[in-house]
């Protein structure tokens, strides 16, 4: 009884929870000892990915104003949530070595009763790509989310795609960075009406090009002057490859950590998504999914190409190194110190 107080197992609801799980072999009358471990491990996916669309979906909010003070609580905040995502996925990541204690004849005990689902219909787990940044148009397959969502559920995920995602937020973030109003940005110093910093670095970077690399610099200018062709405009790449270059400024450690903690969650899906594969392998072997996919081939597929911020990690190939990073005039590098020493 909990007379009106707060009560372990009712706070918890866990007679909802531990009477989830309704094994298909149980009602077939078949015996398949291993299917708990097969529910109640998708069940702990599903409850780590409502966790993680909640820190991500608390991100979001914080983003979408463009009051956003970078010298308040926010971009910490997002910061430490990301990092939280980035540790339960590791954590999911791991959960794999549980279910690879099942063998593909455990597996066969009960595979053929759960067709046609699949963890393709993990509509969290679309959720979480979608307010990431990934439409439905990139999306690997496309023809699965017709013939294997209800349509309720697509319409749902594609619903998403109309609400502003992590990526857009984070390119109009880094678009209105405040250092780039200052006047030593629109100093232009070249033909090309760049403003001098920028022509600087390009003849830095030019430098630095081996033989078999001059071609680099035309994607240099593309890159940081051309149109945007990907998710990330050309201010706000200008704006990132900054914070990579001088994260070791005070003001800068924070937005440096921030574009870390989103390629940190890129990798940790895409560790995620090999090591399904491998598992799948393992399990299946050769065979097509209980959802109708082509089984390995789809998933690689979309491990290949559901990356969001490859921009970002791209941006490597644009640094230069340490000794050659231009020094930034006393007023702006006093600007990019900590608030004592700003002016
Ligand atoms: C015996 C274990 C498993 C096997 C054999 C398996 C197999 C597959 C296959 C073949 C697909 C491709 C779609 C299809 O045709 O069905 C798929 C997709 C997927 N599975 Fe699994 N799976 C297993 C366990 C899990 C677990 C524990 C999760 C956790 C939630 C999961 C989540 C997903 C997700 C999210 C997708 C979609 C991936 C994407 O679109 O990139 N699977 N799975």
């Amino acid at each position: 009884m909990s007379n009106g107080k707060v009560y372990y197992g009712e706070y918890l609801q866990l007679d909802k929870i531990l009477g989830a799980q309704a094994p298909e072999s149980e009602k077939a009358n078949v015996e398949a000892h291993d299917e708990m471990l097969f529910i109640v491990i998708h069940q702990a996916y599903e409850l780590w990915f409502k966790q993680i669309l909640h820190e991500v979906g608390s991100v979001l909010k914080m983003f979408a104003s463009s009051e956003i003070d970078d010298d308040g609580p926010a971009v910490p905040t997002a910061v430490h949530r990301l990092r939280r995502v980035n540790t339960i996925l590791q954590v999911l990541v791991k959960q794999i070595d549980i279910l690879e204690t099942m063998t593909p004849l455990d597996f066969l005990d009960f595979r053929d009763l759960l067709r046609p689902a699949s963890g393709f219909q993990s509509i969290q787990f679309k959720e979480l790509e979608a307010r990431l940044g990934l439409k439905m148009d990139e999306r690997f397959g496309k023809q699965y989310y017709t013939s294997q969502l209800k349509p309720d559920d697509k319409n749902y995920v594609q619903g998403i795609e109309n609400q502003p995602t992590l990526i857009e937020l984070i390119n109009s973030w880094l678009e209105r960075m405040p250092f780039f109003e200052e006047r030593f940005w629109n100093e232009a110093a070249d033909d090309s009406g760049r403003p001098y910093f920028w022509s600087q670095m390009r003849k830095i970077y030019q430098d630095s090009l081996s033989e078999g690399e001059q071609g680099n610099l035309k994607l240099w200018d593309q890159e940081f002057f051309g149109e945007t062709k990907g998710r990330l405009s050309a201010k706000a790449k200008r704006s990132a490859l900054f914070i990579m270059l001088y994260r070791d400024l005070p003001l800068f450690q924070l937005p440096f950590s921030l574009l870390q903690s989103l390629l940190d969650i890129d990798e940790s899906m895409a560790t995620w998504r090999y090591r399904h594969i491998n598992m799948v392998s393992r399990m299946i072997g050769m065979r097509v999914g209980t959802g109708g996919s082509t089984g390995k081939k789809y998933l690689k597929g979309a491990m290949d190409s559901h990356y969001i911020f490859s921009e970002l990690a791209d941006l490597s190939s644009f640094l230069i190194d340490r000794r050659r990073i231009p020094e930034l005039p006393d007023s702006l590098a006093h600007r990019l110190g900590y608030t004592v020493n700003r002016k």
